[in-house]
């Protein structure tokens, strides 16, 4: 278990009600990344982040072009099969878009907890043979492996890519995200990636206690170290520069920000 993180609301308070009229962590984000899928009570939210650490939106965008590289670098390497778990409200380009320019019979499983999210991507992939979107929750790995598995819409005897963009810090100390990990990584085929976007613990104190703010909800975050964000690459290769602020993996010249979004992505030996 990784230390740091204390008194996680129960599990049931933690997951979506986004019929509710409660803010969701994916309409948040939508805001931030410039979409229209989103509530007052998603755009208060991140106004209030906005007016503490007016750089999110960049940081956003900097985190989907981590994606989008992990994506192009894991597809570069031969992978056709990438499972994208927390995977938001679509927003162009997505991970089909990005494997597809490289490998046109890429399959892709969107993955996400949020039923909105699953009916915006079901809407999006209608007439996308390959690409499927399930109703999945991280912190149980092995329903989401067994959904794959039993549909036949991802071939575990391959190499995969899975991607956790952005998803492993909404799961608390107590959920065990390196035993979710480790879970995937057993089930993964030799040659599989994994790649890991996590806000650090290493961030502007300020920002991180406005995003306290968020405690009690689905959109709680549990902020990790470097070496804690590692933990969840044990028995993977990691792939240059290593576990670094997503600024690293696109570019020389990117401007530091003071909220720090960790990317990582890792090979299976
Ligand atoms: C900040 S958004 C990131 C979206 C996307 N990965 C990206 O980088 O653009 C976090 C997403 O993770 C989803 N999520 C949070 N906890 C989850 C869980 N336990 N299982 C599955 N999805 C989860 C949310 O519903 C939301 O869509």
């Amino acid at each position: 278990m990784v230390e740091g993180t204390e008194g996680p609301a129960p599990e049931s308070d933690r997951t979506p009600h986004p019929f509710e009229g409660q803010l969701t962590s994916a309409r948040v984000y939508d805001y931030l990344l410039g979409g229209k899928d989103n509530r007052a009570i998603d755009r208060g939210m991140a106004h209030q982040m906005l007016s503490c650490a007016p750089e999110l939106k960049t940081l956003a965008w900097f985190t989907r072009n981590f994606l989008h590289t992990a994506v192009r670098k894991a597809a570069e390497a031969g992978i056709r099969q990438f499972v994208d778990i927390g995977s938001g409200i679509p927003n162009s380009p997505n991970v089909h878009e990005v494997a597809r320019e490289i490998e046109p019979s890429a399959r892709v499983v969107y993955v996400d907890y949020d039923p909105v999210v699953v009916t915006h991507c079901d809407a999006l992939l209608a007439n996308s043979p390959g690409v499927t979107a399930l109703l999945g929750d991280v912190r149980h790995p092995g329903d989401i492996l067994a959904q794959l598995h039993d549909r036949s819409l991802i071939d575990l005897d391959e190499p995969v890519a899975i991607l956790l963009i952005s998803v492993l810090h909404y799961v608390m100390d107590d959920e065990h995200p390196a035993e979710i990990t480790a879970a995937l990584r057993d089930r993964l085929a030799p040659g599989s990636y994994l790649a890991i976007a996590h806000g650090s613990s290493d961030s502007d104190p300020e920002i991180l206690q406005v995003l306290t703010g968020l405690d009690d909800t689905s959109a709680q975050v549990a902020y990790r170290s470097t070496a804690q964000t590692q933990t969840f690459l044990d028995g993977f290769e990691l792939l240059d520069p290593g576990v670094v602020p997503v600024q690293q993996w696109l570019g020389p010249d990117l401007p530091e920000t003071r909220m720090v979004m960790l990317g990582a992505i890792g090979r299976k030996p």
